[in-house]
């Protein structure tokens, strides 16, 4: 590690030392060392192989049920299988030491998937849905899946209304759980350091956050390998995976205790 990406963790993790009210945002970048592919990655993105309209939006369900609920299958298996990285484990437990200090730490994230709960997060608000979970598409009651509805080729039918049964994500064109995204806007309005990991800050209203945060005089530091919109703004940029940078930030903030 050179010595100036040391001298910036040292920064980082003596800015989070002082904070007294915590915010995790992360995106997609925090589960890619778990196996789980990004949104927009030149080579490996979801979206840079698939066409998100056909897979991910309310037209494309209704065109071909059928290759939605394969694809979410086969995503909800592969989430299934990862595990949470190091990323994940340094999150839960700066949660940890937050909660020791001042009794508080919320993680927003952008991601469906639950590494972040799995690693040992208890306050984490899930911008986008959850992918472990199912709802009908019209009453939305929610559905509890079955072994058999992971192999069939069709998504099951709702008992109460006849709907058709989908992952409870948020799709494009869709509106976010309001209530999720209020508490997430007021938790970032009202924190001293919003800690951003692996998004690429592209997708409203998740990438407004950092500017709610920053307008109400929070830092804002950005973990992700590459330079974005969120790196241009951020108090301190630590240019890194976050496998590799958060556990390195967690051992300087215990160094700094
Ligand atoms: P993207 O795929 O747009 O961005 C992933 C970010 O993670 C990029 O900035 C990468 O540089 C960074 N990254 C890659 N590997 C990393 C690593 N090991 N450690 C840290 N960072 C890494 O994903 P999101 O910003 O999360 O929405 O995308 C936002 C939303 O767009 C998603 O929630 C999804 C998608 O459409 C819905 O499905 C509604």
């Amino acid at each position: 590690m050179s010595p100036s990406i040391q001298h910036v963790l040292q920064q980082a993790a003596a800015r989070i030392a002082t904070a007294e009210r915590i915010v995790c945002l992360t995106g997609a970048g925090i589960s890619a060392e778990s196996g789980i592919a990004t949104f927009r990655s030149a080579q490996s993105g979801l979206w840079t192989k698939y066409d998100p309209m056909q897979l991910a939006s309310q037209e494309g369900f209704a065109r071909n049920p059928s290759l939605v609920w394969r694809w979410y299958m086969q995503r909800l298996h592969q989430v299934e299988e990862a595990r949470p990285n190091p990323g994940h484990l340094a999150l839960a437990r700066l949660e940890t030491l937050a909660i020791q200090k001042s009794g508080q730490m919320s993680l927003i994230t952008q991601n469906v998937d639950d590494l972040h709960e799995r690693a040992g997060n208890h306050h984490v608000l899930h911008l986008h849905g959850q992918i472990t979970h199912y709802r009908c598409n019209d009453c939305r009651r929610y559905y509890l899946l079955r072994l058999d509805d992971r192999q069939a080729e069709d998504p099951p039918w709702c008992a109460t209304c006849g709907g058709q049964i989908r992952p409870d994500v948020v799709w494009f064109g869709e509106m976010l759980l309001e209530a999720v995204y209020r508490q997430a806007q007021q938790v970032v309005q009202e924190c001293d350091l919003l800690l951003v990991v692996g998004t690429s800050g592209v997708v409203y209203p998740a990438a407004e956050l950092p500017y709610i945060a920053q307008g109400n005089g929070a830092c804002v530091i950005d973990v992700n390998p590459q330079d974005n919109a969120i790196g241009q703004i951020a108090d301190i940029a630590l240019r890194g995976t976050a496998g590799v940078i958060l556990p390195k930030l967690l051992d300087n903030l215990l160094s700094t205790r």
